[in-house]
């Protein structure tokens, strides 16, 4: 089973750029076309938040028009840039999303079993686990404790070292790091909001962060560093789930990137099939 995780899309109304800067729907657009062209496909993509910029009807349809090509079904999470009401008028018809309150559900359908979390905090950077939202995941992991599963979340329950970003993580993180250590398993947290390629133990797990379609957060930990974006190459999470090995993640950069063949030395087309 393969789950392809993109993260902080930051999708923007029709011709506009994030902060004047960054073309983030160009971004996608990219990112759309070389998931199609993976081989195998993956069973599904999911998109970990902060989906839009500003949480507007114009960028959730700008986000839906650029999601349209993709082949692989797609699950859509919450994040701080997000808006509920928004998200739930642009997307009436996802059967996985509950009519009302937190966008957060259960997929069933896999081996892996995947629980989404909704993080968000109308108005705020941070994010929160609240109680009701924990109450929830308790109910959740306690039905199937026994099976594979995913948490997909946008704000990091940890400490990163990127102290302007840390400011802005998950709040209630203690509470859902003790139910999380109690259902070993829980293969992985998956993250998005830092807008890098990370990796810690966390409540005895892996918990990962994806890096951003569009924009990074520069690699800066000095504790009076001011959050930076850099243009990186933007990326992609790739979740192997392999029945024995377990879950194995790789970074893939977007982009159209050199490929030389081992044998001839010559250029080759790394989306052709040897
Ligand atoms: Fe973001
Ligand atoms: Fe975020």
């Amino acid at each position: 089973m393969i789950i392809v995780q993109v993260s902080d899309l930051h999708v923007q109304p029709a011709g506009q750029r994030a902060y004047g800067i960054v073309d983030t729907n160009r971004y996608l657009q990219a990112a759309v076309q070389q998931i199609n062209r993976l081989s195998p496909q993956p069973d599904l993509v999911v998109a970990t938040g902060d989906l839009v910029d500003e949480g507007s009807v114009e960028e959730y349809e700008q986000l839906q028009a650029l999601l349209a090509p993709l082949k692989a079904p797609l699950y859509l999470v919450m994040g701080n840039h997000d808006d509920r009401a928004a998200f739930r008028q642009v997307f009436p018809n996802l059967s996985y999303v509950p009519a009302e309150g937190f966008v957060q559900y259960v997929v069933e359908d896999w081996p892996l079993r995947l629980i989404v979390l909704d993080t968000l905090v109308e108005g705020e950077g941070y994010g929160n686990i609240d109680r009701d939202r924990l109450t929830w995941l308790r109910d959740r992991l306690a039905e199937a404790p026994d099976r594979p599963t995913v948490i997909f979340m946008h704000h990091p329950p940890f400490e990163s070292g990127l102290y302007g970003m840390d400011r802005l993580r998950c709040r209630g993180d203690v509470a859902l790091a003790q139910l999380i250590q109690q259902y070993p398993n829980v293969q992985r947290v998956a993250c998005g909001h830092l807008h890098r390629s990370i990796q810690t133990l966390w409540a005895g797990t892996l918990c990962t962060v994806a890096p951003s379609t569009a924009h990074q957060v520069a690699l800066k930990l000095a504790a009076d560093a001011p959050p930076t974006m850099v243009m990186e190459p933007p990326g992609l999470h790739l979740h192997l789930w392999h029945e024995g090995t377990g879950l194995i993640t790789h970074t893939a950069f977007i982009g159209d990137f050199d490929a030389y063949s081992y044998k001839t030395k010559e250029k080759v087309n790394l989306y052709e099939s040897a």
